[in-house]
């Protein structure tokens, strides 16, 4: 019966492993698909600011849902359910 345990939690790890986790906070959506490109302060890396000075800050929700859902220039579209989208939107205005 044990071993059934142990197989269930290695086959639960391992769809952790392979990314198909669900991210539970727009900070986890943030930092894990957003940071590296547009810094954990917000401020632009290879991306532009998106910070509570930067055009983008004025723009409305449907601007940032097609942005991060179909890409934009040369960012390229970044694979979030929509919920996660949501998050991570309201993750990032409720720091301005
Ligand atoms: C691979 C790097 C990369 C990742 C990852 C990335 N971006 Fe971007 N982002 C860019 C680049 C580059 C641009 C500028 C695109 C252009 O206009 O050519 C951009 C543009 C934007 C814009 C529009 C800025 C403006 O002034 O119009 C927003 C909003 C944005 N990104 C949000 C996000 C969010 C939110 C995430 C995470 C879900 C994310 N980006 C992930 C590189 C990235």
């Amino acid at each position: 019966m044990k071993k059934i345990y142990l197989l269930l939690l290695l086959f639960l790890f391992g769809c952790n492993q392979s990314g198909f986790e669900e991210f539970q906070s727009g900070k986890e959506v943030y930092e894990a698909r957003c940071s590296a490109c547009h810094a954990p302060d917000f401020k632009g890396r290879v991306g532009p600011s998106i910070d509570s000075n930067s055009p983008s800050a004025k723009m409305p929700d449907t601007y940032w849902i097609q942005t991060i859902t179909k890409g934009k220039g040369s960012m390229p579209a970044v694979r979030l359910n929509e919920n996660e989208v949501e998050l991570v939107i309201e993750y990032i205005k409720s720091s301005y």
